[in-house]
């Protein structure tokens, strides 16, 4: 199944677009089924309606776990690494960890739980997490993990959209230096979801925390109760995987539905290609399974494939910057896999946090989530690949389920930034604003892709409309990425970045509509408008322009407070990094927000605004520019 040339890589690539399903057909025949499918592929993009390997059953835990047992029972299956350093790592093996699930399985069975049932996962990132992810797959439940920074709100929101009927927590999370409550954030966020029947708590922290009555039950003890057998349940091929929450352009974030088949073969087939992952790597991937890169490159490629994959709990400054490169050394890592926005934040560190450290290990290097600019690239390039391992701009999307434009290690030339080559079975296109496909090299346009993968999300949860409209109406007959991409001359793609109103800071994607709502809700806000900026860390960072009447009383407190009221709203990854109170917003006069002068005057662009004319008050521009200019 592993591309080792560029000529294999070609002649896949062909065989998967003139035949895609003899082509993921055989692709499939490397996992464990119970029944076969009797249909690899129907689908159309009209409703739209994909379904691959129609008929057939399989666990994807039987992938991911079972069938390791026989030859590689006792070979590491996950290493945890904690926050604190001067704590003991832990290694489970495949053996351990099936242990581990199945008897989780039965708790939560034990706790009500049936094949179908929706559980809400709010967890730091332990090796239980991974456990409690796969104990959910076992039993046919539908995860739907929630990233650990995000609030009550958000959490009540997700689990009440879902319907859920277990949440699995823990007390704490230790991130940096201290540890952050977790349990209390679940409880707030319960006083409003009426279907959670049962909340399984971990101990991990050990902060105090209050237990409901009949709701609320202790991982530890619950173990104790049952045994560590438990049958798989068989699941349809397109039965329900997990719900993972993502923005889009408007205020509410949207349940992407994966399922057990496709995703699980796409997810293996991209994870053991693109990393070209050998047996008895270490595999470090760095980003939380709270988002799509954790669910697929943590947990379900690596382990579907047999690998060790290395689960860290902290951050990478902490307690040093040196903290992965001391982990690479440690556990002698081959393949490290992470986010533009680390990289850049350790870069500005210099070199002195690399001095001494053994990174000989790396073999392969990968990055995710949002552009590479070249001088990240270079350095992450030079400094920790030593120009021998190879980097993967791996492209893809909560949506897509796995890796889509990327090169394939040790077989695709990079070049600094590009995503380079599609996988084989993608089949990318760029379109103009009305749609018309883009032909030849050296061009740009709007990136879509016209046929199906396996791995490609099946709906929104519980509102299919909405999953039609997002992506496939926008250019009928296509799914629509929502990024703008170009093609070079040597047939290269390079993202360029979203072209919707949905933000990419530190790579996790915020939509500019949630934030203005949230802003909204702050007493004494009457209108607000956020866009992105270039920031030197973040990739971009969040600029928003509010009217506040009663501001100049004090700026800075109110300013504050409207950050606590985002942090509360959302969590604090939506916090606005520069806020600036206006009298006016740039409208039309049927009173849509010209996003593309504030994003000009965030970039700190006071001329050459373009057309202004078509603006119901010209002069609201010169008093923001005023106002901008001040600031500064
Ligand atoms: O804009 C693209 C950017 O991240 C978006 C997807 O975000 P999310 O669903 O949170 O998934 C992130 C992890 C897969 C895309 O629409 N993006 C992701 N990878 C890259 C990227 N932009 C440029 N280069 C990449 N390698």
């Amino acid at each position: 199944m592993q591309i080792k040339s560029l000529e294999q890589y070609e002649e896949s690539y062909k065989k998967s677009i003139e035949n895609p399903e003899q082509f993921w057909g055989e692709v499939a025949q490397n996992f464990r089924w119970r029944k076969p499918w009797y249909k690899v592929l129907s689908w159309n993009f009209e409703e739209p309606n994909i379904k691959w390997f129609e008929g057939a059953k399989l666990n994807i835990t039987e992938n991911c776990l079972d069938r390791h047992l026989e030859h590689s029972a006792d070979k590491p299956a996950i290493i945890w690494e904690p926050n604190d350093p001067e704590q003991d790592s832990v290694t489970l093996t495949y053996k351990m960890l099936h242990e581990a699930v199945c008897r989780f399985a039965n708790v939560l069975k034990r706790n009500g739980a049936q094949k179908g049932d929706r559980i809400c996962i709010y967890m730091p990132m332990v090796p239980e997490l991974a456990i409690a992810v796969l104990a959910c797959a076992r039993i046919g439940a539908v995860h739907s993990v929630v990233f650990g920074g995000f609030s009550a709100k958000s959490i009540a929101d997700r689990i009440n959209d879902a319907k859920c009927k277990l949440v699995i927590t823990a007390d704490g999370v230790y991130r940096g230096a201290k540890p952050i409550p977790l349990k209390d954030v679940i409880d707030d966020a319960l006083i409003g979801c009426p279907t959670v029947e049962k909340v399984i708590v971990l101990t991990h922290v050990r902060t105090p925390v209050s237990m409901l009555k009949g709701r609320d039950v202790w991982w530890e003890d619950e173990v104790k109760h049952v045994n560590a057998v438990c049958e798989a349940e068989e699941m349809d091929a397109e039965d329900l995987l997990f719900i993972l929450y993502t923005s889009g352009s408007t205020g509410k974030p949207k349940g992407v539905v994966h399922t057990c088949g496709g995703y699980m073969v796409y997810a293996g087939y991209t994870f053991s290609n693109v990393f070209n992952y050998q047996p008895d790597e270490v595999y470090f991937c760095t980003a939380d399974i709270g988002w799509i890169t954790g669910h697929s490159y943590i947990v379900y490629g690596p382990l579907s494939q047999g690998a060790t994959t290395l689960i860290f709990e902290g951050v990478p400054t902490y307690p040093t910057p040196s903290r992965f490169w001391d982990i690479v050394e440690k556990h002698k890592v081959n393949i490290l896999y992470t986010a533009p926005t680390a990289i850049r934040s350790l870069m500005s560190f210099g070199d002195e946090p690399l001095e001494g450290k053994d990174l000989s290990s790396l073999r392969v290097l990968g990055s995710v989530g949002e552009p590479i600019n070249e001088e990240a690239w270079h350095w992450f390039d030079e400094k920790i690949g030593h120009g021998k391992a190879p980097i993967v701009d791996t492209w893809w999307q909560t949506e897509t389920g796995g890796i889509m434009i990327s090169p394939i290690a040790n077989v695709t030339k990079t070049k600094p930034s590009y995503a380079t080559l599609p996988l084989p079975g993608i089949q990318p296109v760029l379109v103009d604003e009305n749609g018309v496909e883009i032909e030849g090299n050296d061009v740009s346009g709007n990136l879509c892709i016209k046929f199906p993968w396996p791995g490609m999300l099946r709906t929104t949860y519980g509102d299919h409309e909405r999953c039609r409209q997002t992506y496939f109406s926008t250019y009928p007959g296509m799914y629509f990425t929502g990024d703008g991409c170009l093609r070079d001359e040597d047939g290269y793609y390079r993202i360029t970045g979203r072209v919707d109103d949905v933000l990419n800071v530190s790579g996790h994607r915020i939509g500019t509509a949630e934030v203005e709502n949230a802003i909204n809700m702050h007493a004494g806000v009457v209108e607000s408008a956020v866009v992105g900026y270039p920031h030197d860390v973040k990739g971009q960072g969040i600029y928003a322009f509010i009217i506040y009447p009663n501001h100049h009383q004090d700026a800075d407190l109110t300013k504050k407070d409207i950050l606590q009221t985002v942090t509360r709203v959302i969590g604090a990854i939506a916090k606005p990094d520069k806020i600036l109170f206006v009298s006016g917003l740039p409208k039309t006069r049927s009173g849509k927000i010209m996003r593309r002068i504030l994003r000009k005057i965030a970039e700190g662009e006071t001329s050459n605004l373009g057309d202004t004319s078509t603006l119901l008050d010209p002069a609201v521009v010169d008093e923001i520019i005023e106002a901008a200019k001040n600031k500064q």
